[in-house]
Protein backbone atom coordinates (compact mmCIF):
# COMPACT_ATOMS: atom_id res chain seq x y z
CA UNK A 1 0.00 0.00 0.00
CA UNK A 2 1.50 2.86 -0.93
CA UNK A 3 -0.67 5.68 0.76
CA UNK A 4 -0.42 6.54 4.56
CA UNK A 5 -3.40 6.12 6.19
CA UNK A 6 -5.58 8.94 7.51
CA UNK A 7 -8.98 8.69 9.73
CA UNK A 8 -10.50 11.72 7.08
CA UNK A 9 -9.57 9.34 3.67
CA UNK A 10 -12.06 6.14 5.53
CA UNK A 11 -14.43 8.54 6.88
CA UNK A 12 -17.78 9.41 4.99
CA UNK A 13 -18.94 13.11 5.49
CA UNK A 14 -22.65 14.09 5.84
CA UNK A 15 -23.77 17.90 4.73
CA UNK A 16 -26.46 18.78 6.53
CA UNK A 17 -27.97 22.36 5.82
CA UNK A 18 -29.24 22.97 9.01
CA UNK A 19 -32.11 25.45 7.88
CA UNK A 20 -34.01 22.33 5.91
CA UNK A 21 -32.86 19.72 8.53
CA UNK A 22 -35.06 19.11 11.25
CA UNK A 23 -36.82 22.03 12.79
CA UNK A 24 -37.84 21.47 16.95
CA UNK A 25 -39.65 24.87 17.82
CA UNK A 26 -42.17 25.44 14.67
CA UNK A 27 -40.55 28.51 13.67
CA UNK A 28 -40.37 26.31 10.27
CA UNK A 29 -36.18 26.59 10.17
CA UNK A 30 -34.26 23.81 11.71
CA UNK A 31 -32.26 24.21 13.84
CA UNK A 32 -29.32 22.56 16.44
CA UNK A 33 -31.38 21.05 18.34
CA UNK A 34 -33.16 19.57 15.42
CA UNK A 35 -29.23 18.34 14.22
CA UNK A 36 -29.27 16.55 18.03
CA UNK A 37 -32.42 14.74 17.38
CA UNK A 38 -31.14 13.08 14.57
CA UNK A 39 -27.97 11.98 15.99
CA UNK A 40 -29.01 8.43 16.23
CA UNK A 41 -30.41 8.26 12.25
CA UNK A 42 -26.62 9.49 11.30
CA UNK A 43 -25.16 6.99 13.62
CA UNK A 44 -27.49 4.17 12.26
CA UNK A 45 -26.72 5.17 8.43
CA UNK A 46 -22.81 5.15 9.65
CA UNK A 47 -21.43 8.14 8.68
CA UNK A 48 -18.18 9.18 10.16
CA UNK A 49 -18.40 13.18 10.11
CA UNK A 50 -20.91 15.66 10.00
CA UNK A 51 -20.61 18.60 8.22
CA UNK A 52 -22.70 21.62 9.44
CA UNK A 53 -23.30 24.37 6.48
CA UNK A 54 -23.45 27.88 8.20
CA UNK A 55 -25.45 28.24 11.99
CA UNK A 56 -23.45 31.88 12.58
CA UNK A 57 -25.31 35.33 13.21
CA UNK A 58 -26.30 36.68 10.01
CA UNK A 59 -28.88 38.27 7.92
CA UNK A 60 -29.18 36.02 5.79
CA UNK A 61 -28.89 37.33 2.44
CA UNK A 62 -27.41 34.28 1.44
CA UNK A 63 -28.62 31.60 3.79
CA UNK A 64 -26.02 32.33 6.61
CA UNK A 65 -22.93 31.98 3.71
CA UNK A 66 -23.20 35.79 5.28
CA UNK A 67 -21.65 35.69 8.61
CA UNK A 68 -21.85 39.18 11.26
CA UNK A 69 -20.64 37.16 14.52
CA UNK A 70 -18.01 34.28 13.24
CA UNK A 71 -17.99 33.01 17.63
CA UNK A 72 -21.88 32.78 17.91
CA UNK A 73 -24.92 30.77 16.69
CA UNK A 74 -27.71 32.86 15.09
CA UNK A 75 -30.88 33.08 17.37
CA UNK A 76 -32.89 30.95 14.98
CA UNK A 77 -30.62 28.22 14.62
CA UNK A 78 -30.71 28.19 18.92
CA UNK A 79 -27.54 29.00 21.43
CA UNK A 80 -24.52 27.83 21.82
CA UNK A 81 -25.60 25.63 24.61
CA UNK A 82 -27.41 23.89 22.21
CA UNK A 83 -24.14 23.79 20.03
CA UNK A 84 -22.00 22.17 22.74
CA UNK A 85 -24.89 19.74 23.50
CA UNK A 86 -24.49 18.78 19.62
CA UNK A 87 -21.18 18.50 19.72
CA UNK A 88 -21.37 16.39 22.45
CA UNK A 89 -23.85 14.11 21.31
CA UNK A 90 -21.63 13.80 17.93
CA UNK A 91 -18.64 12.83 19.77
CA UNK A 92 -20.30 10.49 22.12
CA UNK A 93 -21.44 8.60 19.36
CA UNK A 94 -18.66 8.28 18.00
CA UNK A 95 -18.80 11.09 14.99
CA UNK A 96 -17.04 14.31 14.51
CA UNK A 97 -18.07 17.54 13.44
CA UNK A 98 -16.82 19.71 10.99
CA UNK A 99 -17.87 23.52 10.51
CA UNK A 100 -18.30 25.85 7.72
CA UNK A 101 -15.49 28.74 7.57
CA UNK A 102 -16.35 31.55 5.29
CA UNK A 103 -13.82 33.99 5.49
CA UNK A 104 -13.29 35.40 1.90
CA UNK A 105 -16.18 38.00 2.70
CA UNK A 106 -18.41 38.50 5.60
CA UNK A 107 -21.41 40.40 6.33
CA UNK A 108 -22.10 43.58 5.58
CA UNK A 109 -23.50 43.56 9.23
CA UNK A 110 -20.12 42.59 10.89
CA UNK A 111 -18.77 44.81 13.41
CA UNK A 112 -16.01 44.66 11.32
CA UNK A 113 -17.74 46.37 8.00
CA UNK A 114 -20.05 48.56 10.12
CA UNK A 115 -16.74 49.95 11.27
CA UNK A 116 -14.90 50.04 8.02
CA UNK A 117 -17.60 51.82 6.01
CA UNK A 118 -17.56 54.76 8.55
CA UNK A 119 -14.44 56.82 6.74
CA UNK A 120 -11.22 56.34 5.22
CA UNK A 121 -9.16 56.79 8.11
CA UNK A 122 -11.44 54.07 10.38
CA UNK A 123 -8.68 51.30 12.10
CA UNK A 124 -11.16 48.98 10.23
CA UNK A 125 -10.77 50.44 6.27
CA UNK A 126 -8.40 48.74 5.59
CA UNK A 127 -10.02 44.89 6.78
CA UNK A 128 -11.92 45.63 3.19
CA UNK A 129 -11.18 46.46 -0.58
CA UNK A 130 -12.25 49.87 -1.09
CA UNK A 131 -10.91 51.28 -4.16
CA UNK A 132 -11.87 55.08 -5.78
CA UNK A 133 -14.08 54.97 -9.14
CA UNK A 134 -13.27 54.85 -12.63
CA UNK A 135 -15.01 58.12 -14.92
CA UNK A 136 -17.75 58.02 -13.05
CA UNK A 137 -18.18 54.09 -12.59
CA UNK A 138 -16.79 50.95 -10.51
CA UNK A 139 -13.06 50.65 -10.00
CA UNK A 140 -12.57 47.55 -13.11
CA UNK A 141 -15.18 45.49 -14.95
CA UNK A 142 -14.96 42.50 -12.64
CA UNK A 143 -18.67 40.83 -12.13
CA UNK A 144 -19.96 39.03 -9.20
CA UNK A 145 -20.73 35.61 -9.39
CA UNK A 146 -24.18 36.38 -8.17
CA UNK A 147 -24.93 39.15 -11.24
CA UNK A 148 -24.15 42.46 -11.12
CA UNK A 149 -20.76 44.29 -10.58
CA UNK A 150 -18.43 43.51 -8.12
CA UNK A 151 -18.49 46.84 -6.99
CA UNK A 152 -20.38 48.75 -4.46
CA UNK A 153 -20.45 52.30 -3.79
CA UNK A 154 -20.73 53.69 -0.52
CA UNK A 155 -21.79 57.51 -0.26
CA UNK A 156 -20.44 57.72 3.00
CA UNK A 157 -17.15 57.65 1.94
CA UNK A 158 -17.29 58.41 -2.13
CA UNK A 159 -15.98 55.06 -2.47
CA UNK A 160 -16.26 51.26 -3.76
CA UNK A 161 -15.81 47.90 -1.99
CA UNK A 162 -15.41 44.91 -3.31
CA UNK A 163 -18.17 42.02 -3.07
CA UNK A 164 -17.31 38.68 -4.95
CA UNK A 165 -20.75 37.57 -4.12
CA UNK A 166 -23.98 39.85 -3.01
CA UNK A 167 -22.98 43.27 -1.95
CA UNK A 168 -24.19 42.31 1.57
CA UNK A 169 -20.60 40.27 1.60
CA UNK A 170 -18.00 42.57 1.36
CA UNK A 171 -14.35 40.82 0.39
CA UNK A 172 -12.18 40.82 3.27
CA UNK A 173 -8.74 42.03 2.87
CA UNK A 174 -6.35 39.13 3.27
CA UNK A 175 -3.42 41.56 2.85
CA UNK A 176 -3.90 42.77 6.13
CA UNK A 177 -2.08 41.24 8.58
CA UNK A 178 -4.33 42.08 11.11
CA UNK A 179 -7.03 40.12 9.09
CA UNK A 180 -5.19 36.74 9.36
CA UNK A 181 -4.79 37.10 12.70
CA UNK A 182 -8.72 37.59 13.17
CA UNK A 183 -9.54 34.73 11.78
CA UNK A 184 -6.55 32.38 12.62
CA UNK A 185 -7.84 33.32 16.03
CA UNK A 186 -11.23 32.51 15.30
CA UNK A 187 -10.22 29.44 13.57
CA UNK A 188 -8.16 28.57 16.79
CA UNK A 189 -11.22 29.45 19.06
CA UNK A 190 -13.13 26.49 17.90
CA UNK A 191 -10.67 24.17 17.46
CA UNK A 192 -10.55 24.90 21.26
CA UNK A 193 -14.13 23.82 21.57
CA UNK A 194 -13.40 20.62 20.11
CA UNK A 195 -14.62 20.67 16.86
CA UNK A 196 -13.07 18.24 14.32
CA UNK A 197 -12.54 20.31 11.19
CA UNK A 198 -12.95 23.16 8.50
CA UNK A 199 -14.84 23.60 5.16
CA UNK A 200 -13.91 25.89 3.93
CA UNK A 201 -16.00 28.37 1.57
CA UNK A 202 -14.82 29.66 -1.41
CA UNK A 203 -11.01 29.61 0.03
CA UNK A 204 -9.40 30.08 -3.32
CA UNK A 205 -10.55 33.93 -3.97
CA UNK A 206 -8.73 34.46 -0.59
CA UNK A 207 -5.84 35.95 -2.34
CA UNK A 208 -6.27 38.88 -4.41
CA UNK A 209 -3.00 39.86 -6.65
CA UNK A 210 -4.03 42.42 -8.59
CA UNK A 211 -7.26 44.85 -9.80
CA UNK A 212 -6.70 44.51 -13.72
CA UNK A 213 -10.41 44.12 -15.77
CA UNK A 214 -11.10 41.27 -16.64
CA UNK A 215 -12.05 39.34 -20.03
CA UNK A 216 -15.30 39.76 -20.83
CA UNK A 217 -17.21 36.59 -22.45
CA UNK A 218 -18.94 37.51 -25.73
CA UNK A 219 -22.43 38.44 -24.84
CA UNK A 220 -21.06 39.48 -21.66
CA UNK A 221 -22.03 42.03 -19.29
CA UNK A 222 -18.94 42.05 -17.19
CA UNK A 223 -15.24 41.10 -16.96
CA UNK A 224 -14.12 38.14 -14.86
CA UNK A 225 -11.74 38.27 -11.70
CA UNK A 226 -10.60 35.06 -12.55
CA UNK A 227 -7.05 35.95 -13.14
CA UNK A 228 -6.71 38.32 -10.51
CA UNK A 229 -8.10 36.10 -7.63
CA UNK A 230 -8.60 32.58 -8.25
CA UNK A 231 -5.77 30.04 -7.09
CA UNK A 232 -2.94 32.77 -6.87
CA UNK A 233 0.45 31.88 -5.23
CA UNK A 234 -1.16 34.61 -2.73
CA UNK A 235 -3.95 32.19 -1.46
CA UNK A 236 -1.45 29.18 -1.60
CA UNK A 237 0.97 31.53 0.61
CA UNK A 238 -2.50 32.18 2.95
CA UNK A 239 -3.03 28.46 3.38
CA UNK A 240 0.32 27.69 4.35
CA UNK A 241 0.49 29.94 7.14
CA UNK A 242 -2.46 29.21 8.11
CA UNK A 243 -1.66 25.59 8.49
CA UNK A 244 1.45 26.32 10.33
CA UNK A 245 -0.15 28.77 12.43
CA UNK A 246 -3.48 27.10 13.09
CA UNK A 247 -4.56 23.76 11.41
CA UNK A 248 -1.41 22.05 12.19
CA UNK A 249 -1.65 22.26 15.84
CA UNK A 250 -4.92 19.98 15.79
CA UNK A 251 -6.06 16.39 13.95
CA UNK A 252 -8.40 17.88 11.23
CA UNK A 253 -10.66 17.57 8.47
CA UNK A 254 -10.12 20.48 6.26
CA UNK A 255 -11.42 20.56 2.64
CA UNK A 256 -11.38 23.60 0.55
CA UNK A 257 -14.34 24.96 -1.83
CA UNK A 258 -11.83 25.64 -4.83
CA UNK A 259 -12.58 24.05 -7.74
CA UNK A 260 -10.20 24.75 -10.83
CA UNK A 261 -7.89 23.18 -13.10
CA UNK A 262 -6.63 19.04 -11.60
CA UNK A 263 -3.21 21.08 -11.61
CA UNK A 264 -4.31 23.68 -9.31
CA UNK A 265 -6.60 20.93 -6.76
CA UNK A 266 -3.50 18.76 -6.73
CA UNK A 267 -1.49 21.95 -4.70
CA UNK A 268 -4.31 22.61 -2.67
CA UNK A 269 -4.74 19.25 -1.47
CA UNK A 270 -0.99 18.05 -2.24
CA UNK A 271 -0.17 14.85 -0.15
CA UNK A 272 2.74 16.71 1.03
CA UNK A 273 0.04 17.96 3.63
CA UNK A 274 1.47 21.67 3.76
CA UNK A 275 -2.36 23.32 2.85
CA UNK A 276 -5.36 21.47 2.99
CA UNK A 277 -6.49 17.47 3.33
CA UNK A 278 -8.66 17.54 0.37
CA UNK A 279 -10.57 19.81 -2.03
CA UNK A 280 -14.20 20.04 -3.69
CA UNK A 281 -13.78 20.26 -7.25
CA UNK A 282 -16.49 21.90 -9.67
CA UNK A 283 -15.95 20.69 -13.64
CA UNK A 284 -18.64 18.22 -13.01
CA UNK A 285 -21.09 19.65 -11.64
CA UNK A 286 -20.47 23.70 -13.07
CA UNK A 287 -18.29 22.77 -15.93
CA UNK A 288 -21.70 21.11 -17.50
CA UNK A 289 -23.33 23.72 -19.51
CA UNK A 290 -23.50 25.08 -23.18
CA UNK A 291 -20.61 27.64 -22.69
CA UNK A 292 -22.78 30.50 -23.16
CA UNK A 293 -22.48 33.95 -20.90
CA UNK A 294 -25.62 32.06 -19.09
CA UNK A 295 -22.93 29.93 -17.55
CA UNK A 296 -24.93 27.65 -15.38
CA UNK A 297 -28.36 28.62 -16.61
CA UNK A 298 -28.96 26.02 -19.22
CA UNK A 299 -30.81 22.95 -20.29
CA UNK A 300 -27.49 21.09 -20.51
CA UNK A 301 -27.65 17.56 -19.42
CA UNK A 302 -25.31 15.62 -18.16
CA UNK A 303 -24.16 13.09 -20.47
CA UNK A 304 -22.03 9.97 -19.72
CA UNK A 305 -19.10 10.85 -21.85
CA UNK A 306 -18.64 14.11 -20.46
CA UNK A 307 -18.96 13.54 -16.84
CA UNK A 308 -16.74 10.46 -17.14
CA UNK A 309 -14.10 12.20 -19.12
CA UNK A 310 -14.19 15.02 -16.04
CA UNK A 311 -14.49 12.38 -13.03
CA UNK A 312 -11.93 10.42 -14.68
CA UNK A 313 -9.59 12.93 -14.94
CA UNK A 314 -9.76 14.18 -11.46
CA UNK A 315 -9.33 10.85 -10.49
CA UNK A 316 -6.23 9.93 -11.98
CA UNK A 317 -4.93 13.49 -11.60
CA UNK A 318 -4.96 13.47 -8.02
CA UNK A 319 -3.97 9.61 -7.13
CA UNK A 320 -0.38 9.65 -5.65
CA UNK A 321 -0.48 13.44 -5.31
CA UNK A 322 -3.04 14.42 -3.69
CA UNK A 323 -6.75 13.47 -2.43
CA UNK A 324 -9.86 14.30 -3.50
CA UNK A 325 -13.30 15.26 -2.48
CA UNK A 326 -16.17 12.64 -4.57
CA UNK A 327 -19.48 14.08 -4.33
CA UNK A 328 -22.21 15.27 -7.11
CA UNK A 329 -24.25 16.77 -4.22
CA UNK A 330 -24.58 19.42 -1.83
CA UNK A 331 -26.55 23.01 -0.99
CA UNK A 332 -25.23 24.78 -3.89
CA UNK A 333 -26.56 21.85 -6.96
CA UNK A 334 -29.69 20.40 -8.09
CA UNK A 335 -30.54 16.86 -6.98
CA UNK A 336 -28.49 14.03 -7.66
CA UNK A 337 -31.18 11.98 -8.78
CA UNK A 338 -32.88 14.62 -11.21
CA UNK A 339 -29.20 15.79 -12.59
CA UNK A 340 -27.82 12.94 -13.38
CA UNK A 341 -29.87 10.09 -13.18
CA UNK A 342 -34.04 9.54 -13.64
CA UNK A 343 -36.49 11.03 -10.86
CA UNK A 344 -39.03 9.15 -12.37
CA UNK A 345 -40.93 6.56 -10.57
CA UNK A 346 -39.99 3.67 -12.86
CA UNK A 347 -36.13 4.29 -12.29
CA UNK A 348 -35.55 6.76 -9.12
CA UNK A 349 -33.96 4.16 -6.50
CA UNK A 350 -32.51 1.91 -9.49
CA UNK A 351 -30.54 5.37 -10.37
CA UNK A 352 -30.09 7.23 -6.88
CA UNK A 353 -28.45 3.49 -6.05
CA UNK A 354 -26.28 3.62 -9.33
CA UNK A 355 -24.73 7.18 -8.79
CA UNK A 356 -23.95 6.12 -5.18
CA UNK A 357 -22.19 3.22 -6.33
CA UNK A 358 -20.68 5.09 -8.35
CA UNK A 359 -18.98 7.82 -5.87
CA UNK A 360 -18.41 5.80 -3.01
CA UNK A 361 -16.22 3.55 -4.82
CA UNK A 362 -13.88 6.39 -6.20
CA UNK A 363 -11.02 7.04 -4.77
CA UNK A 364 -11.63 10.32 -2.28
CA UNK A 365 -13.14 10.83 0.37
CA UNK A 366 -17.56 10.74 -0.18
CA UNK A 367 -19.93 13.27 0.64
CA UNK A 368 -23.27 12.70 0.78
CA UNK A 369 -25.67 15.76 1.07
CA UNK A 370 -28.63 15.37 3.36
CA UNK A 371 -31.58 13.89 1.82
CA UNK A 372 -29.12 12.08 -1.24
CA UNK A 373 -29.68 9.12 0.90
CA UNK A 374 -33.18 8.60 0.81
CA UNK A 375 -32.81 9.79 -3.28
CA UNK A 376 -34.91 13.01 -2.85
CA UNK A 377 -35.67 14.61 -5.73
CA UNK A 378 -36.04 18.41 -7.40
CA UNK A 379 -38.56 20.81 -6.18
CA UNK A 380 -39.68 21.63 -9.73
CA UNK A 381 -41.10 24.92 -8.59
CA UNK A 382 -43.44 26.28 -10.98
CA UNK A 383 -43.35 29.84 -9.67
CA UNK A 384 -40.90 32.52 -8.97
CA UNK A 385 -42.39 33.38 -5.90
CA UNK A 386 -41.82 29.59 -4.87
CA UNK A 387 -37.69 30.62 -4.54
CA UNK A 388 -35.91 32.26 -1.79
CA UNK A 389 -32.43 31.76 -3.32
CA UNK A 390 -30.21 35.39 -3.98
CA UNK A 391 -28.92 33.87 -6.95
CA UNK A 392 -32.15 33.03 -9.04
CA UNK A 393 -33.85 35.90 -8.25
CA UNK A 394 -30.72 38.02 -9.22
CA UNK A 395 -30.53 35.84 -12.24
CA UNK A 396 -33.88 36.96 -13.13
CA UNK A 397 -33.04 40.85 -13.13
CA UNK A 398 -30.15 40.56 -15.05
CA UNK A 399 -31.74 37.98 -17.87
CA UNK A 400 -34.96 38.05 -18.30
CA UNK A 401 -36.33 41.64 -16.68
CA UNK A 402 -34.08 43.22 -19.21
CA UNK A 403 -35.52 41.64 -21.86
CA UNK A 404 -32.28 39.06 -22.97
CA UNK A 405 -33.73 35.68 -21.95
CA UNK A 406 -37.92 34.28 -22.21
CA UNK A 407 -39.18 34.15 -18.59
CA UNK A 408 -40.32 30.20 -19.58
CA UNK A 409 -36.58 29.64 -20.75
CA UNK A 410 -35.25 31.02 -17.29
CA UNK A 411 -37.85 29.07 -15.23
CA UNK A 412 -36.82 25.75 -16.86
CA UNK A 413 -33.56 26.05 -16.45
CA UNK A 414 -34.41 27.16 -12.48
CA UNK A 415 -36.54 23.74 -11.87
CA UNK A 416 -33.32 21.65 -13.58
CA UNK A 417 -30.26 23.77 -11.91
CA UNK A 418 -31.49 26.40 -8.96
CA UNK A 419 -29.65 25.98 -5.61
CA UNK A 420 -33.12 25.52 -3.73
CA UNK A 421 -34.04 22.15 -5.28
CA UNK A 422 -31.27 20.55 -3.28
CA UNK A 423 -32.76 23.01 -0.06
CA UNK A 424 -36.27 21.77 0.64
CA UNK A 425 -37.01 20.47 4.16
CA UNK A 426 -35.56 16.86 4.49
CA UNK A 427 -38.69 14.38 4.46
CA UNK A 428 -38.61 12.56 7.52
CA UNK A 429 -41.88 10.93 7.56
CA UNK A 430 -45.54 11.04 5.99
CA UNK A 431 -47.32 13.44 8.28
CA UNK A 432 -47.97 16.96 7.07
CA UNK A 433 -44.55 19.08 6.40
CA UNK A 434 -42.81 15.65 6.03
CA UNK A 435 -42.08 15.84 9.82
CA UNK A 436 -40.07 18.91 9.16
CA UNK A 437 -41.85 21.52 11.21
CA UNK A 438 -45.22 21.84 13.06
CA UNK A 439 -45.14 25.38 11.72
CA UNK A 440 -44.73 26.91 8.11
CA UNK A 441 -41.70 25.61 6.81
CA UNK A 442 -39.18 28.79 5.49
CA UNK A 443 -39.15 26.97 1.59
CA UNK A 444 -41.96 24.78 0.42
CA UNK A 445 -41.68 20.64 1.52
CA UNK A 446 -41.22 18.68 -1.58
CA UNK A 447 -44.62 16.88 -2.87
CA UNK A 448 -43.21 13.53 -3.01
CA UNK A 449 -42.86 13.24 0.87
CA UNK A 450 -45.74 10.73 0.88
CA UNK A 451 -43.49 8.65 -1.08
CA UNK A 452 -39.84 9.58 -0.07
CA UNK A 453 -39.45 9.52 2.98
CA UNK A 454 -36.54 8.21 5.82
CA UNK A 455 -39.32 6.55 8.24
CA UNK A 456 -40.43 4.27 5.01
CA UNK A 457 -36.85 3.84 4.24
CA UNK A 458 -34.97 2.89 7.41
CA UNK A 459 -37.63 0.11 7.31
CA UNK A 460 -37.52 -1.10 3.85
CA UNK A 461 -34.23 -3.14 2.97
CA UNK A 462 -34.53 -2.46 -0.51
CA UNK A 463 -34.10 1.31 -0.14
CA UNK A 464 -32.24 4.03 -1.16
CA UNK A 465 -31.12 4.47 2.74
CA UNK A 466 -30.27 0.98 3.17
CA UNK A 467 -27.79 0.90 -0.03
CA UNK A 468 -26.04 3.61 1.38
CA UNK A 469 -25.85 2.26 4.66
CA UNK A 470 -24.22 -0.74 2.79
CA UNK A 471 -21.81 1.50 0.91
CA UNK A 472 -20.13 3.06 4.16
CA UNK A 473 -20.04 -0.47 5.85
CA UNK A 474 -18.02 -1.33 2.73
CA UNK A 475 -15.90 1.27 2.62
CA UNK A 476 -15.34 0.49 6.39
CA UNK A 477 -14.76 -3.29 5.65
CA UNK A 478 -12.33 -2.99 2.30
CA UNK A 479 -9.15 -0.93 2.02
CA UNK A 480 -9.34 -1.22 -1.85
CA UNK A 481 -12.00 1.10 -1.55
CA UNK A 482 -10.10 3.71 -0.01
CA UNK A 483 -6.63 2.89 -0.75
CA UNK A 484 -6.84 1.05 -4.31
CA UNK A 485 -5.64 2.39 -7.81
CA UNK A 486 -8.03 3.60 -10.12
CA UNK A 487 -7.77 2.32 -13.73
CA UNK A 488 -10.83 2.69 -16.00
CA UNK A 489 -12.33 0.81 -18.09
CA UNK A 490 -14.57 0.39 -21.02
CA UNK A 491 -13.32 4.41 -21.48
CA UNK A 492 -15.22 4.46 -24.92
CA UNK A 493 -17.96 3.03 -24.11
CA UNK A 494 -22.05 4.84 -24.67
CA UNK A 495 -24.05 3.58 -21.45
CA UNK A 496 -21.45 2.11 -19.09
CA UNK A 497 -19.04 3.88 -16.68
CA UNK A 498 -16.59 1.16 -15.36
CA UNK A 499 -13.50 1.00 -13.60
CA UNK A 500 -11.26 -1.23 -11.40
CA UNK A 501 -9.30 -0.48 -8.12
CA UNK A 502 -6.57 -2.77 -7.15
CA UNK A 503 -4.66 -3.06 -3.88
CA UNK A 504 -2.34 -5.64 -3.02
CA UNK A 505 -3.72 -8.18 -5.45
CA UNK A 506 -7.48 -7.39 -4.52
CA UNK A 507 -9.07 -5.94 -7.33
CA UNK A 508 -12.71 -4.07 -7.10
CA UNK A 509 -14.72 -3.85 -10.29
CA UNK A 510 -17.05 -1.16 -10.84
CA UNK A 511 -19.39 -1.03 -13.40
CA UNK A 512 -22.78 1.10 -13.71
CA UNK A 513 -25.12 1.34 -16.72
CA UNK A 514 -25.90 5.52 -17.02
CA UNK A 515 -29.06 4.22 -19.19
CA UNK A 516 -32.84 3.24 -18.97
CA UNK A 517 -32.02 0.54 -21.34
CA UNK A 518 -30.55 -2.83 -20.83
CA UNK A 519 -27.42 -2.42 -22.48
CA UNK A 520 -24.23 -4.98 -23.33
CA UNK A 521 -21.71 -5.22 -20.93
CA UNK A 522 -19.16 -8.02 -21.57
CA UNK A 523 -16.42 -7.46 -18.89
CA UNK A 524 -15.93 -11.48 -17.39
CA UNK A 525 -12.08 -11.98 -17.69
CA UNK A 526 -11.56 -8.65 -16.15
CA UNK A 527 -13.54 -8.84 -13.01
CA UNK A 528 -13.01 -11.55 -11.48
CA UNK A 529 -14.65 -12.68 -8.07
CA UNK A 530 -17.88 -12.19 -6.27
CA UNK A 531 -20.49 -9.81 -6.44
CA UNK A 532 -20.27 -7.36 -3.28
CA UNK A 533 -23.18 -5.17 -3.71
CA UNK A 534 -25.41 -4.01 -6.68
CA UNK A 535 -28.72 -2.55 -7.00
CA UNK A 536 -30.79 -5.70 -8.71
CA UNK A 537 -30.90 -8.74 -7.03
CA UNK A 538 -30.17 -10.60 -10.31
CA UNK A 539 -27.17 -10.21 -12.33
CA UNK A 540 -27.85 -11.11 -16.07
CA UNK A 541 -24.21 -12.53 -17.76
CA UNK A 542 -23.02 -10.18 -20.57
CA UNK A 543 -25.78 -7.36 -19.94
CA UNK A 544 -26.49 -4.61 -17.62
CA UNK A 545 -30.04 -3.86 -16.67
CA UNK A 546 -31.80 -0.14 -16.78
CA UNK A 547 -29.05 1.83 -14.45
CA UNK A 548 -27.93 -1.39 -13.45
CA UNK A 549 -24.91 -0.53 -10.85
CA UNK A 550 -22.17 -4.11 -10.17
CA UNK A 551 -19.55 -3.68 -7.95
CA UNK A 552 -17.24 -7.31 -8.01
CA UNK A 553 -14.39 -8.07 -5.56
CA UNK A 554 -11.67 -10.69 -6.27
CA UNK A 555 -8.00 -11.86 -6.69
CA UNK A 556 -5.86 -10.65 -9.67
C1 LIG B 1 -20.00 28.94 -1.56
C2 LIG B 1 -21.19 28.38 -0.83
C3 LIG B 1 -22.41 29.04 -1.36
C4 LIG B 1 -22.31 30.52 -1.09
C5 LIG B 1 -21.00 31.11 -1.63
C6 LIG B 1 -20.72 32.44 -1.03
O1 LIG B 1 -20.01 28.66 -2.91
O2 LIG B 1 -21.22 26.99 -0.95
O3 LIG B 1 -23.59 28.52 -0.82
O4 LIG B 1 -23.38 31.18 -1.69
O5 LIG B 1 -19.90 30.30 -1.33
O6 LIG B 1 -20.37 32.32 0.32
CA1 LIG C 1 -36.55 26.11 14.51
Amino acid sequence: MNEKRAWWKEAVVYQIYPRSFQDTNGDGVGDLNGITKRLDYLKNLGVDVIWVSPFYPSPNYDNGYDISDYRGIHPEFGTMEDFDRMLHGIHERGMKLVIDLVVNHTSWDHPFFVESRKSKDNPYRDYYIWRDGNNGGPPNNWGSCFSGSAWQYDEATDQYYLHLFTPQQPDLNWANPEVRDRVFDMMTWWCDKGIDGFRMDVIGMIGKENYLDGAVPPGGLYGSFEKSCQHTETTHRYLREMRERVLDKYDLLTVGEAGGTVEQGIRYASLDEKELNMIFSFEHNDGLNDGTELGKWSDHGAPLKEVREIMNRWQLGLIGKAWNSVYLSNHDQPRQVSRYGNDSPLFRVRSAKMLATLIHMMHGTPYIYNGEELGMTNAYFTRLSDYQDVEVHNAWKQWVASGRVHPEDMMRYFARIARDNARTPMQWDDTPNAGFTTGTPWLAVNRNYLMINAEDEVGDPDSVYNYYKELIRLRHTHDVIVYGSFEPLLNDDENVYAYRRVLDGTVLTVLCNWTDRTVPCGLKEESPGDILISNYALHKEGVLQPYEAIVKLGKE
